[in-house]
């Protein structure tokens, strides 16, 4: 699974471990949500490219380094999703947003798509964001559909992962580098990840 990067950083075990506790409430988890979503985002873009940009300064013009910030989208996966908007956006803040709503069935865990309010991606990077990868059938659809839009690159940024819902990204699309701050042990037989933080989007908005 060479393309799932295991982020590994005291600060990141530790929110993880807030967003377990059942004690945190919606609004702190939506705000270590958020916090996850910008280290996990310098983790991701460390190695990224810069361009060379003229700057006016205190002793004149000189060129500097800066990153094409509206090259990037930020697609979250509603529900769940939308609170690491806002901490990306924090770090990158001229990057444009898209949104894609994926709803799965409880029963059937099979993934429906809502909405799809993605810009076109040409010549853009895309950047997905989804607290939780289980079975994968939610970012496996994302992918599918971000995909079509021709973006030069896909990352996806992911608080906690299942082992089989990654390697069923790892094994489908090998092109996208998956950020993720924990793995965790398994799925139960209704497909939450175990241990896990429960349900991701009712924790966030209070409606568990
Ligand atoms: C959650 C989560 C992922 C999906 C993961 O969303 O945010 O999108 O489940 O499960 P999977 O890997 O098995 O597809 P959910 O469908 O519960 O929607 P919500 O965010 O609106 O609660
Ligand atoms: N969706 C969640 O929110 N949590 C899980 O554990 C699995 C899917």
């Amino acid at each position: 699974m060479e393309n799932i990067i295991n982020v590994k950083h005291p600060l990141l075990t530790n929110l993880v471990s807030k967003l377990r506790s059942i004690h945190t409430n919606s609004y702190d988890f939506r705000k270590y949500l958020s916090e996850v979503g910008r280290i996990l985002l310098v983790e991701a873009l460390k190695n990224e490219k810069m361009k060379e940009k003229e700057l006016e300064i205190w002793i004149g013009k000189r060129s500097f380094p800066v990153l094409e910030e509206e090259k990037y989208v930020f697609i979250p996966i509603l529900r769940a999703g939308l609170p690491m908007l806002d901490g990306v956006l924090e770090m990158i803040p001229l990057a444009k947003s898209g949104f894609l709503a994926i709803k799965r069935n409880e029963e059937t865990l099979e993934s429906v798509l809502y909405y799809d309010r993605v810009p076109p991606l040409k010549g853009k990077i895309a950047v997905i964001l989804d607290p939780m990868v289980a079975t994968g059938g939610s970012l496996d659809y994302a992918i599918n559909v971000v995909k079509e839009k021709n973006p030069e690159r896909i990352i996806s940024l992911n608080v906690i992962g299942a082992p089989e819902g990654l390697k069923r990204i790892s094994e489908k699309h090998p092109d996208v580098q998956v950020y993720i701050a924990q793995i965790d042990e398994k799925l139960n037989d209704k497909g939450y990840i175990i241990p896990g933080i429960g349900d991701a989007g009712d924790r966030a908005f209070n409606t568990g």
